[in-house]
């Protein structure tokens, strides 16, 4: 997906501008100087890293030093504000998929979060939980039972609780009993967008699924739903200016950032140091630590590990990376939630996040309205509403029994719209973006180093649409959404087809749009998981001293959006870590 919104900088770019100036300026929460040597490091500051570090921290005898590559952007308006949420490029690492066979060759885009905050900092906030039989499966293959359903669902509670919007207009039942008091606030949104209740009633009825709650644990159904924004003034709710802050008012803890590590140091197998560049001032620094634990996403954690030497023997040889550990597992797995679009021009009456942008009156008055209370469209990340459903054992016949054999709560697809405008060719007209992701695909991927220089993005193959069960059910699935936009209850609101456009019928011209349209929703996960690379306790296997946490140490794929899982995922490793320390 291509990100390009010269519109919305031409017009709020000076107050971005003075905004950003002041996140800058702001003092970072401690010095540069003060620790050589802790008890625990933690590389990465995204949902996983930092509740670890809340929770690590509230040990006073336990001395914790996080590192994070990005920027503290928690008062840049890009980060906390809603509909802002496709701005977010600055704090991207700009990761692409290598060119990828079942795309001709296309490398879509597989930006990943790098800010305080990790994803969280960029993300477009929809809070959910899935299908619990990928927890209990978690459970299962991995040997640790804290992954089961019934123990994530007590650590998807511990993170977070749910805050009634202060200024409700057409809410959404809310089963309390899913959230705890943990520090992440949940809410609804404050409104509806009008095209989405006719388009809840499609989904409800030509899908023949319930409406139900993602976050219980159910996997098959439509949903409005929930988001991580604070309920009060609508601003982003995220893991920095939650578990984070929370963190960084103790004194045992210490975090910087702008520190891009380079390399884990080893003594024998014992991990035992951490390097990186301090990139404000271009210096390279080494900490001592007792135990590292490598919380940076499912791309650069295992390119940390490769790049220090723990990977497949061969591949680290060829490229001159003395190897520590043989760990051929290292950065294969990769599973992500891949989805391709359909673009459609819709009527004024939408009300479109992005609409507002095409007319400065309009703009202006959002604006006004979101800084007076977080009212209006400035407020809303996106469209809210999704469908995860399963497609008719037919679309396998002869292709495997893999996504047949798939427990029943697990759906293949899901079925989601934004107002976005992702393609910028259309970038000019009011669109909305319906789009399909395989959740439970069968095709794996893989990370692997394209030099030793920690500088140089590695490779990743992400196995777009990767096996011919998964190629049928992506076509099955595109066709049958699209023909969902010309009966007459959704017509109405999106007149136009922009892409594929009306003109293509065949399922040649629709595997080309797939193909065109492909993209990554940012969920990937599996790269260093438990039970494989990982031991119960999180721990590398051959290595002491090292852990892997959040979502690389994922087994598999959860089914909908991950950021819940991520935030679950740290909370549990936690736990596992005090217990197995004695902490
Ligand atoms: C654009 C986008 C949109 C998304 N939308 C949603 C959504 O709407 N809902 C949802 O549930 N999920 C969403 N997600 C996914 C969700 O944000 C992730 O699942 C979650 O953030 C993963 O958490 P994590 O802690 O495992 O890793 P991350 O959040 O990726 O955090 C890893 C951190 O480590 C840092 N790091 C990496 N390498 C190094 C290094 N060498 N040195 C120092 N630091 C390093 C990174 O900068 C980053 O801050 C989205 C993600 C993206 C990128
Ligand atoms: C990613 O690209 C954006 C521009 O689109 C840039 O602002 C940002 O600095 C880039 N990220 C990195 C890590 O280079
Ligand atoms: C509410 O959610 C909890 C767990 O999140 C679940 O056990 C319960 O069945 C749900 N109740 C309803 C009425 O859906
Ligand atoms: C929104 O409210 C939170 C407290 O809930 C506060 O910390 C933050 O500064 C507010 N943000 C804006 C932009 O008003
Ligand atoms: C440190 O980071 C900066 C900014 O990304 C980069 O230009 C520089 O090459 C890095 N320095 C070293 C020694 O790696
Ligand atoms: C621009 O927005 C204003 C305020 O919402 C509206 O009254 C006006 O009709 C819009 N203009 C156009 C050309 O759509
Ligand atoms: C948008 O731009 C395209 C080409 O740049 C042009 O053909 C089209 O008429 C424009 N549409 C609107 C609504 O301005
Ligand atoms: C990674 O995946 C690609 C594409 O599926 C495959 O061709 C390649 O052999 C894999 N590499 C490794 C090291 O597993």
């Amino acid at each position: 997906m291509v990100h390009n919104h010269s519109l919305f900088r031409g017009l709020s770019g000076l107050t971005l501008l003075f905004l950003f100036a002041l996140a800058l300026a702001a003092p970072s929460p401690t010095s540069e100087t003060s620790i050589n040597t802790t008890d625990y490091l933690i590389v990465g500051g995204g949902p996983a890293g930092l509740v670890i570090a809340e929770q690590l921290t509230r040990n006073p005898h336990i001395r914790v030093v996080l590192l994070e590559a990005g920027p503290d952007s928690s008062l840049d308006p890009i980060v906390t504000t809603p509909a802002e949420f496709f701005n977010a490029y600055p704090y991207f690492w700009n990761f692409s998929s290598a060119p990828d066979p079942a795309l001709d060759g296309r490398t879509p885009e597989l930006n990943q979060g790098r800010a305080l905050g990790g994803g969280s900092a960029v993300n477009g906030m929809g809070y959910c939980r899935g299908a619990s039989s990928v927890f209990d499966e978690w459970a299962h293959v991995s040997g640790n039972p804290g992954l089961s359903w019934k123990s994530m669902l007590e650590a998807f509670k511990a993170t977070t609780h749910f805050q009634e919007d202060v200024h409700p207009e057409d809410q959404t039942a809310v089963n309390m009993t899913s959230f705890g008091d943990g520090p992440l606030e949940i809410t609804t949104q404050r409104f509806q967008l009008g095209f989405d209740k006719p388009f809840v009633n499609k989904l409800l009825f030509e899908l023949d699924v319930p409406e139900i709650d993602f976050c219980s644990g159910d996997g098959i159904g439509v949903t409005e739903q929930v988001d991580a924004i604070r309920a009060d003034n609508r601003t982003r709710s995220y893991a920095w200016n939650t578990f984070g802050w929370l963190a960084a008012a103790r004194s045992n803890f210490e975090v910087r950032h702008d520190a891009w590590v380079s390399k884990i140091g080893f003594h024998g197998k014992t991990a035992n140091s951490v390097t990186y560049n301090n990139t404000l001032t271009n210096s390279m620094h080494t900490i001592n630590a007792h135990e590292i634990i490598v919380a940076a996403g499912a791309i650069g954690s295992p390119q940390l590990l490769m790049l220090s030497g723990i990977g497949p023997e061969g591949q680290l040889k060829a490229l001159g990376v003395p190897v520590v550990l043989n760990a051929p597992q290292v950065g294969q797995n990769l599973i992500d939630h891949h989805t391709a679009q359909l673009v459609y021009e819709t009527v004024p009456a939408m009300g479109t996040t992005w609409q507002w942008q095409l007319n400065i009156t309009a703009a202006q008055e959002a604006e006004e309205e979101y800084s007076a209370n977080g009212g209006g469209l400035l407020g809303v990340p996106d469209g809210n509403v999704f469908a995860a459903f399963r497609l008719p054992d037919a679309v396998f016949d002869g292709l495997g029994s893999y996504h047949t054999s798939l427990p029943a709560d697990r759906p293949h697809f899901i079925y989601e719209y934004t107002t976005a405008p992702f393609q910028t060719q259309f970038s000019n007209r009011t669109t909305i973006t319906p789009f399909v992701a395989l959740v439970q695909p069968e095709a794996r991927g893989n990370v692997t180093l394209a030099s030793a220089d920690y500088r140089d993005q590695p490779i990743i193959n992400s196995a777009y649409w990767g096996t011919p069960a998964d190629k049928a059910a992506i076509l099955y699935a595109y066709k049958k959404y699209r023909a969902f936009f010309a009966t007459p209850e959704l017509q109405p609101w999106v007149p136009v087809e922009l892409f594929p456009g009306a003109d293509i019928t065949s399922d040649d011209g629709l595997w080309a749009a797939i193909q065109e349209s492909s993209g990554s929703f940012h969920h990937p996960m599996g790269t260093v998981a438990i039970g494989s690379v990982l031991d119960t306790n999180w721990r590398v296997r051959g290595v002491q001293g090292l852990r892997v946490v959040g979502s690389p140490a994922a087994p598999s794929i959860i089914t909908c959006h991950t950021q819940a899982t991520a935030y679950a995922l740290g909370y549990r490793a936690a736990k596992d870590i005090a217990v197995a320390d004695g902490i």
